[in-house]
């Protein structure tokens, strides 16, 4: 439990919404607006981990996205896996872990061993965590942890749970930024964020640059966080 006046933030996560529209106001495909949006984590990640920011979490595609045609999915994962090949010469510059959490089983064997190894090859990595949501849905991760203990003896205890969740061993979430105006989690680490603080910006996905992330970090900080405490008790 932290205590009453910790404010390091030491993990953010992501909710990137808003790449369609940002398509659609210019009159281009829905893919221009994903492929934006794939630009803009370059200059987020940066301004996240230069201030000192240890993990950032990243909403890539959720368990509901699959309802999305078929060429916008495929796009998104191509984008993906162009987005790791660049990406993956920083991970090892800034001495950054790659975490992949969701299920890969579906997802094609060429970005699944792709995910698998930036993965191993990042592991014993500890400045920072890049922590991607693909095919990943809370409610989902959280039955898993579940199953994973129907073994053990005697009661589950929250730590238990915790160590079964992809994000086994990371901090919890300390401020979620969603994007677009939309104000939803959307099954985002709903248990890492039980103490989180909410940001949320009208700017779409792919409007979100260096500055918009000082301005959600800054805003963090500006915040009194007291964990169901009394202030100053
Ligand atoms: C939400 O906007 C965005 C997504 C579901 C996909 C996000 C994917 C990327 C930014 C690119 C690939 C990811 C990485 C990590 C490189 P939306 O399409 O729901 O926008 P809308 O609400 O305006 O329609």
């Amino acid at each position: 439990m932290p205590s009453s006046e910790d404010k390091k933030l030491r993990h953010v996560g992501f909710i990137m919404d808003g790449n369609g529209r940002w398509a659609k106001r210019r009159n281009k495909p829905r893919t221009f607006g994903h492929k934006k949006g794939a630009d803009a984590i370059i200059g987020v990640l940066e301004e996240c981990f230069d201030s000192g920011v240890e993990v950032v979490s990243l909403y890539a595609f959720s368990t509901e996205n699959w309802s999305r045609p078929k060429e916008e999915i495929d796009a998104i994962f191509d984008l993906l896996s162009t987005f790791l090949k660049k990406y993956s010469k920083k991970l090892f510059e800034k001495k950054s872990r790659l975490l992949i959490s969701g299920d890969l089983t579906p997802i094609s064997k060429t970005l699944r061993e792709r995910c698998e190894k930036l993965m191993a090859d990042t592991a014993h990595f500890t400045e920072h965590v890049l922590n991607i949501a693909l095919n990943y849905g809370s409610r989902n991760e959280i039955v898993r942890a579940v199953n994973l203990l129907k073994d053990k003896q005697g009661e589950i205890s929250e730590e238990d749970i915790s160590n079964n969740l992809y994000t086994k061993g990371l901090p919890d979430i300390d401020l979620v930024v969603r994007t677009s105006g939309e104000k939803r989690l959307s099954n985002f680490f709903l248990w890492q964020c039980a103490y989180a603080e909410f940001y949320f910006t009208d700017v779409l996905w792919p409007d979100f640059n260096k500055e918009e992330t000082k301005k959600a970090l800054d805003w963090f900080y500006g915040r009194k966080r007291r964990f169901g405490g009394i202030e100053n008790a």
